[in-house]
């Protein structure tokens, strides 16, 4: 078994975790998220809980040289392999939450983002904190930026539609388990 896959099981049983998933992403799901992206005019890209890099890997691909990419990820083990894997020049990789993002920017004297690619487990959070995560990532982006969140069912799209009402959805079969993807713009 691949490491990613290891890794990913094992911290789903850890007790408390907010992993959400059993296994990484599929290719098919990674090109579904990426697929409505505009490389070429971003400065900055957020990646919501990367978890062991499905889609961290492509989009450093894509990327333009003057392109900086923030990965967020909560989980401690998951964070060291990103780290290992995935630290360049142009790509930091951030141990915690997603709802830290508007101090994570500042910090780092960037007034927005152009896009924030999301695969964190909406479903599974309480209300306060699915507001509190949807209203960052808004308020986060810059005039016309994209958000793309991929969930396991509808659950989340009322919540994710009151930040964001320029909303289309997407679907993969070719996943484990099948996933939609929410294509938002600001
Ligand atoms: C469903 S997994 C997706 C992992 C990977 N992107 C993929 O598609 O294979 C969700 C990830 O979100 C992370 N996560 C959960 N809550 C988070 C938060 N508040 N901030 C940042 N990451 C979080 C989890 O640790 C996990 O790595």
């Amino acid at each position: 078994m691949k490491m990613s896959k290891k890794t990913f099981i094992s911290q789903f049983f850890k007790p408390g975790n907010k992993v959400g998933a059993l296994a990484p992403s599929s290719r098919f799901l990674a090109a579904k998220m990426l697929k409505n992206i505009n490389f070429d005019t971003c400065k900055t890209i957020v990646e919501f809980g990367p978890g062991t890099g499905a889609f961290t890997g492509v989009i450093q691909q894509r990327m333009p040289v003057d392109c900086k990419l923030l990965i967020i990820e909560l989980n401690e083990t998951f964070y060291e392999e990103l780290t290992a894997k995935f630290t360049n020049e142009q790509t930091e990789v951030i141990n915690g939450s997603a709802t830290e993002l508007m101090e994570i920017l500042k910090a780092r004297n960037i007034q927005h983002a152009d896009c924030i690619i999301s695969s964190l487990p909406l479903a599974i959070f309480d209300e306060s904190l699915r507001a509190q995560i949807l209203g960052t990532a808004h308020a986060s982006l810059s005039a016309g930026g994209y958000f793309v969140q991929f969930q396991y069912s509808l659950q989340s799209k009322k919540a994710i539609k009151q930040f964001f009402n320029e909303l289309s959805l997407d679907f993969t079969p070719l996943n484990f388990p099948p996933a939609f993807v929410y294509h938002c713009k600001k």
